[in-house]
């Protein structure tokens, strides 16, 4: 997306991040989930919160059908709006990441280029973006079916829809895959603190 207005400038302020991480005693970071409609992303992310907070840290989670009823409610399912669905959150990710908060970001973000782009936006700006394939096969993700989106979606109810009649572009080099019908929700937290903690956050 190009830049529209003339004339702005980012404005430093007097306090940093790294005084921010101090007075909170933790690094900001990403943590992008990334999967299926039904692949367990939310599920995950409400879970590695819960244990987060219970070790006394910040984290804020940003979810699909939440952003999409607020500030994303203009966009929909085609190519160019998931796309600036994704650079919005991705924007307002960083801008968390920068206040101090660990973000779990769960979107089914299915377009390699759209991830990529909130990746490079994280590591243009010196934050941590881990990317997390929430792994399943659509079989497995049709059989949940949690909000009968799939048995629309094959009758033809709803159009382009992720893994039916819209492409999921799986990720290359994630930093960390989650079969998550192979796992369950604690090995699955146990990971994720354990990648954190390697990477400093923690
Ligand atoms: S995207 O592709 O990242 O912009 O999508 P996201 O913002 O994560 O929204 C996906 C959730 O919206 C529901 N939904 C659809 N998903 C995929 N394709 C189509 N056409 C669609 N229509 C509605 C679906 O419930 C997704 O929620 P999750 O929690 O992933 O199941």
């Amino acid at each position: 997306t190009e830049q529209k207005a003339t004339n702005v400038h980012w404005h430093e302020g007097e306090v940093t991040r790294a005084d921010r991480a101090k007075l909170l005693g933790q690094k900001g970071a990403t943590i992008w989930f990334t999967g299926l409609s039904g692949s367990g992303k939310s599920t995950v992310a409400v879970a590695l919160e819960k244990a987060l907070f219970a070790q006394g840290r910040l984290s804020y989670r940003l979810d699909g059908d939440n952003v999409r009823l607020g500030i994303n409610k203009n966009l929909g399912f085609s190519a160019e709006d998931r796309a600036e669905n994704i650079r919005r959150i991705g924007e307002i990710a960083k801008l968390f990441v920068d206040s101090g908060v660990i973000v779990l970001s769960s979107f089914v973000s299915p377009y390699k280029a759209d991830r990529d782009v909130v990746r490079k936006l994280h590591e243009a700006g010196g934050m941590d973006f881990i990317e997390v394939y929430v792994d399943v096969p659509l079989a497995e993700a049709e059989k949940r079916d949690p909000k009968g989106l799939y048995k629309k979606a094959r009758a033809g109810e709803i159009k382009n829809f992720t893994g039916i009649s819209d492409p999921y572009e799986a990720p290359e080099n994630p930093e960390l895959v989650l079969p998550s019908h192979e796992l369950s929700l604690e090995q699955e937290v146990d990971v994720l603190l354990k990648l954190l903690k390697e990477r400093g956050v923690l």
